[in-house]
């Protein structure tokens, strides 16, 4: 990497729209928190019993120039002060990530400060470094509502998709699942609640996929609770919802923990990183450290605030790009399908 001068102690102005959560950071050094606030609009979606992308681009207009103020004012500098702006430029809905983009470039073209589009994903993973010190190589197990992906980060700024869900994300699947039980948007907190009051199990299949591979498929999982739920309606009989919920949680944290734990022994990664929304489930977070602890691998997880979507996870991201001198232009565009590979500082081969 080629970085001259020192980057302890620039302030990013970090702006996340990609989603359902309007967030605003001031990030000092890529590594302190000096403001972040992040407003939910989960009321407004929990009605329709998922995101409504019409209403949560309406929603961030209303609120970001807000958000902005606010998260200036907690950091106890003024907007003169900040050296960089970063926005989420993908993946995420588009009309959700254009509001953010028009406030980022607005923000920068009035300060003259330069303007960084930044990776969700990436964001996620380096939510870790805002508590904790990374050391490379290092492995991250992402598991959120829209991605479920195994990245592998031989340096700082590397990302390499060494695996990915095939269909459905492992929140989504959580999220299918707890509606199909007539549970409240979003289901996977009352999934894994549920799990853990159990008394039992319902034995549900594993989607192993070929043999190396480090991709995931939750779709027939989900299929198989339908199938239970339906099978046992038309006998007339009773379901045991927390058996299902703990049948499912297990399958789906036997195949995460397993699939990570492998692909750390054979990068031989030096830490494992959990990041995301679906990071929050008790039992996975528990079998993780179980199986870490049994290996000797450290594992990192970020606090609750810091797993869920936020800018101050974009801030330290775009932290990466900014001591590199990689800055965007303003004509940036929200790209929902954005690669991290292609968004990586640092990749020798981008081929993956
Ligand atoms: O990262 P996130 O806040 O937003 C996205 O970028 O998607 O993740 C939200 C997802 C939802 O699907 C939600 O049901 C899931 O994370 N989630 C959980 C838990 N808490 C949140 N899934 C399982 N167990 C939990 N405790
Ligand atoms: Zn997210």
């Amino acid at each position: 990497m080629n970085t001259t001068g020192n980057y302890d102690e620039t302030l990013i102005l970090a702006v996340e729209t990609s989603c359902d959560e309007t967030s605003v950071a001031v990030v000092k050094g890529g590594k302190h928190i000096l403001s972040n606030v992040v407003s939910s609009q989960i009321d407004v979606h929990e009605a329709f019993g998922g995101v409504v992308p019409e209403i949560a681009s309406r929603k961030h207009v209303e609120s970001i120039t807000l958000i902005i103020e606010q998260a200036i004012r907690e950091s106890g500098h003024g907007l003169k002060d900040m050296s960089a702006i970063a926005v989420t430029q993908g993946p995420g809905l588009v009309g959700a990530l254009l509001v953010g983009i028009v406030a980022a470039k607005s923000l920068s073209l009035a300060l003259d400060i330069p303007l960084i589009g930044t990776h969700h994903i990436a964001g996620h993973i380096y939510a870790n470094e805002l508590e904790h010190e990374l050391r490379y190589p290092c492995l991250a197990l992402v598991v959120s509502g829209g991605h479920t992906e195994l990245v592998l980060l031989e340096e700082e700024g590397s990302f390499r998709l060494i695996g990915r869900t095939r269909d459905d994300a492992v929140g989504e699947a959580y999220d299918k699942v707890a509606r199909s039980l007539k549970l409240p948007y979003p289901g996977g907190p009352h999934i894994d609640k549920l799990a853990a009051e159990a008394k039992a199990a319902i034995e549900l299949p594993r989607a192993w996929l070929e043999e190396g591979s480090y991709d995931f498929s939750f779709s027939g999982l989900k299929s198989a609770v339908l199938a239970v739920i339906n099978q046992t309606r038309m006998k007339g009989l009773e379901l045991d919802e927390a058996a299902l919920a703990r049948g499912f949680q297990e399958s789906v944290i036997e195949v995460l923990v397993t699939k990570s734990l492998r692909a750390a022994s054979a990068y031989g990664v030096k830490q494992l990183l959990l990041c995301g929304g679906v990071a929050a489930n008790r039992g996975l977070r528990a079998a993780l450290a179980a199986r870490c602890e049994a290996e000797g691998l450290p594992l990192l997880i970020p606090s609750g605030k810091l797993c869920t979507d936020n800018a101050a996870m974009i801030g330290a991201a775009a932290h990466l790009k900014l001591k590199r001198g990689m800055y965007s232009d303003l004509d940036l565009k929200a790209d929902p399908g954005l690669s991290l590979e292609a968004w990586s500082p640092e990749i020798e081969d981008r081929t993956y």
